[in-house]
């Protein structure tokens, strides 16, 4: 049963989906095509099967999204993916019902979409990898059509180098510009103190105005560090004239120029938090990047407001730290007509270290849990149970095509040269790439660039390895019975007897160094991580060790601790890039047989 508005993809419209499962059937109501959209994937979540067959259990289900705005960014500039890859992310956006797709279009490194007015754009810019419009009207009726909406984002007037190559006019230095091939802050900016640029971007955006149906329009705005503005006298001429005092204050004029003309094209303007500076009108949308601040200030000024502080895929986190990261902040104290100023939020996949490959595996499944943020109640929060449905929701996305699990096995045989992968995997489910940006900085000394092969081990590897945390939350119930303060049975989703979980893994890894070790011996880019390798079995034979010493009352004496903590500490330094996240279980295990 549907009514209202057919056939638009719109911020706000009403999603919910009140339906029931009965004998008679399944009613599903629903006031716009989303809603029955909405339902049909939650129908299919609740298909079950056993031997007599296939079947829904009587339910009825009250269900709307807390926030509007679920999004998620993907940087297309950095690394290119083509359009197969878009749509399997835009199924599995609909798969969680999240409804924008945000895509950062344009960046020093790259200039990704067909514009016919200014061809130089994409000719220059790009290395040939771009989309044609037409390319990008399949992804827009695509997304439509899962009522997704798809939000441009073409970043100015910084990370424009990939701009200048065909219209250095718009720059700020005159200088020969190629495509950037490092990470990182550049300084390359467009001129705002000459009218060219406006005349450019105002028939520039105009096209994409009408390319891009969606009424919201990103100009980026974020990461201007001036120096090329300060290099050139004609700008610094520009602020004496108008007494404008710093690189902010330009950009705010920048900024205020660009508005009129999104106005123009009947578009309102979203930007990072940068864009957020008096003088700007509050009927822009600011984008929450660098912290939860600009959010909150904004909303409390009356700005529409959208949180992707705490969802940036790319820094490798655990998905748990995405998950417990909710838009709105309870030390903040809104009122709740501040509260409805913010949207909602986005993930951003950044993609300094993504390629066609693994970017599905760093973008899923942690992504379907930020979605859960962004749709269900606040209470819905707890861990372990998100934990659980996650590995459902993995599979469910494979089947859609995501291929975040067939390419790290794809991955695995090219490292071990089509050998058998299995100790490569038991390595795998144990590290983690280093967190936070550590990766991009060691680009500083020009160790990455964008054709660097992200074919190394830590390029397959989880950014939340799901053995290690199976690990370290069974050490937390085994030791448990150590401790005073609870008797509680072990609750584990995985297990129901931690102890001999532990032991059957830590057993595997404690002998796969020596099976690993010869398979990587012939594999030139996999040699980095024998000591990691060593190192993970050694990790492993003490905590067997360890176990052992518990289970047959015995204790460590001081000496002992010390000495095995320290070894431990050792084992927690980065190698070929990655961690091993199970030293923090293996020392908990040393500290509970040392009396503590
Ligand atoms: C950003 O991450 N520079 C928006």
């Amino acid at each position: 049963i549907i009514s209202g508005r057919i056939g638009k993809v719109k911020l706000n419209a009403d999603d919910a989906y009140p339906f029931e499962v009965s004998e008679n059937g399944i009613q599903l109501f629903a006031n716009n095509e989303n809603g029955i959209i909405y339902g049909f994937e939650t129908l299919l979540q609740l298909l079950k099967a056993d031997g007599n067959g296939y079947y829904f259990t009587n339910c009825r289900i009250e269900d709307e999204p807390r926030f509007p705005w679920r999004g998620l960014m993907i940087d297309v500039s950095r690394h290119f993916y083509p359009v197969n890859v878009i749509k399997r992310n835009i199924d599995a956006m609909l798969a969680t019902k999240m409804n924008v797709l945000h895509l950062h279009l344009s960046e020093d490194q790259g200039f990704r979409i067909e514009s016919k007015v200014f061809p130089k754009l994409h000719e220059k810019g790009s290395d040939g990898l771009y989309f044609t419009q037409n390319q990008m009207k399949e992804i827009i009726e695509y997304a439509r059509l899962r009522g997704i909406r798809v939000v441009p984002e073409f970043d100015m007037p910084s990370h424009t180098t990939s701009w200048f190559l065909g219209y250095p006019k718009l720059s700020s230095l005159d200088t020969v510009y190629s495509v950037e091939r490092t990470w990182g802050i550049q300084d390359p900016a467009m001129n705002p103190a000459n009218e060219y640029t406006y005349q450019f971007l105002d028939k520039f955006i105009g096209e994409m105005a009408e390319l891009f149906p969606d009424e919201y329009f990103h100009i980026g705005g974020d990461e201007n560090n001036g120096i090329h503005w300060k290099k050139n006298k004609d700008i610094q001429k520009y602020m004496k004239e108008n007494e404008i005092k710093d690189k902010h204050e330009l950009q705010t004029k920048f900024n205020q120029r660009i508005l009129k003309i999104l106005i123009k094209y009947n578009k309102k303007m979203v930007g990072w938090d940068e864009i957020l500076q008096p003088n700007m009108p509050n009927n822009i949308v600011i984008q929450s990047w660098r912290g939860k601040e600009a959010m909150i200030e904004a909303a409390k000024k009356g700005y529409n407001a959208i949180l992707s502080n705490g969802y940036y895929i790319d820094l490798f986190w655990d998905t748990e730290r995405h998950y417990l990261n909710d838009p709105i902040i309870k030390d903040a104290n809104l009122n709740s007509d501040v509260e409805k100023n913010i949207l909602g939020g986005e993930v951003t996949s950044w993609a300094e270290f993504t390629t066609v490959e693994n970017v599905d595996s760093r973008i899923w499944p942690r992504t379907a849990a930020i979605a859960e943020r962004f749709w269900s109640p606040k209470y819905v929060k707890d861990v372990d149970d998100m934990y659980r449905r996650l590995e459902t929701v993995s599979f469910h996305l494979e089947e859609l095509g995501l291929t975040h699990i067939k390419n790290r096995e794809m991955g695995m045989r090219r490292l071990t040269n089509n050998e058998d992968v299995n100790s490569l995997r038991n390595l795998v489910n144990v590290v983690e790439p280093i967190e936070n940006y550590t990766r991009h900085r060691r680009g500083e000394k020009k160790q990455y660039l964008q054709q660097s092969p992200l074919t190394r081990v830590v390029d397959i590897s989880y950014s939340d390895a799901p053995i290690a945390r199976k690990i370290r939350k069974a050490t937390d119930e085994y030791i448990k019975k150590y401790s005073s303060e609870t008797t509680e049975k072990s609750s584990l989703y995985f297990t129901n007897n931690p102890k001999q979980y532990l032991i059957n893994e830590l057993n595997k890894l404690s002998n796969n160094h020596k099976k690993l070790e010869l398979i990587i011996a012939n594999s030139p880019v996999s040699k980095e991580i024998k000591p990691l390798s060593e190192n993970i079995s050694k990790v492993a034979k003490i905590g067997l060790e360890t176990i052992d010493h518990l289970e047959s009352n015995k204790k460590f004496s001081q000496k002992k601790e010390q000495e095995l903590l320290k070894i431990l500490t050792d084992f927690k330094k980065p190698i070929a890039e990655l961690e091993i996240r199970i030293v923090s279980a293996v020392e908990k295990l040393v500290m509970v047989a040392s009396g503590e």
